[in-house]
């Protein structure tokens, strides 16, 4: 008994330990979504790109349209002969059709700087 005791307090005891470590990267991992904190650093398409485009763009982009920009070899397929209008159409430049279309709003800020600084990249499988 005396020794469950034991071996249940020194259990607690490294929990405790562990969980001390623990810091919540909740401000880390959002940030890039803000205009306020915009991360414009090492971007990348797996870690800033895709998430904006999944969440913005392929309910209407899929992969069986033409313009499918699914997944990575889609995007770029495209992107190879069409980023200027890729380009125009998100930041709703004169002469192209806005998108997302109305009443969806126009991408933040951050988020099309970080397709921008991602295109004129070369648009790279990173
Ligand atoms: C509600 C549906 C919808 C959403 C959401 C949407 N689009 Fe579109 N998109 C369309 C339609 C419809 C067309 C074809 C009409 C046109 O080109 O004006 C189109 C055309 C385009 C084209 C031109 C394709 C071509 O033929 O060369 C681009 C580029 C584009 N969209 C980019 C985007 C991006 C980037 C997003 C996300 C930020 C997005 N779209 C979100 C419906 C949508």
């Amino acid at each position: 008994m005396k020794k469950n005791i034991l071996i249940i307090a020194s259990v607690m005891l490294v929990l405790a330990f562990f969980s001390s470590c623990y810091y919540d990267k909740e401000d880390f991992l959002y940030a890039k979504m803000t205009d306020s904190v915009c991360d414009t650093t090492n971007v990348t398409y797996s870690g800033s790109v895709k998430s904006i485009i999944d969440n913005n763009c392929i309910g209407c982009h899929p992969g069986s349209s033409s313009a499918s920009f699914n997944g990575y070899t889609a995007l770029n397929t495209y992107l190879n002969t069409n980023s200027q209008k890729f380009l125009d159409y998100v930041n709703h430049a004169s002469g192209s059709s806005p998108m997302p279309p109305a009443p969806a709003a126009k991408l933040n800020t951050c988020n099309l700087n970080l397709i921008r600084i991602w295109i004129n990249a070369g648009h790279p499988n990173n």
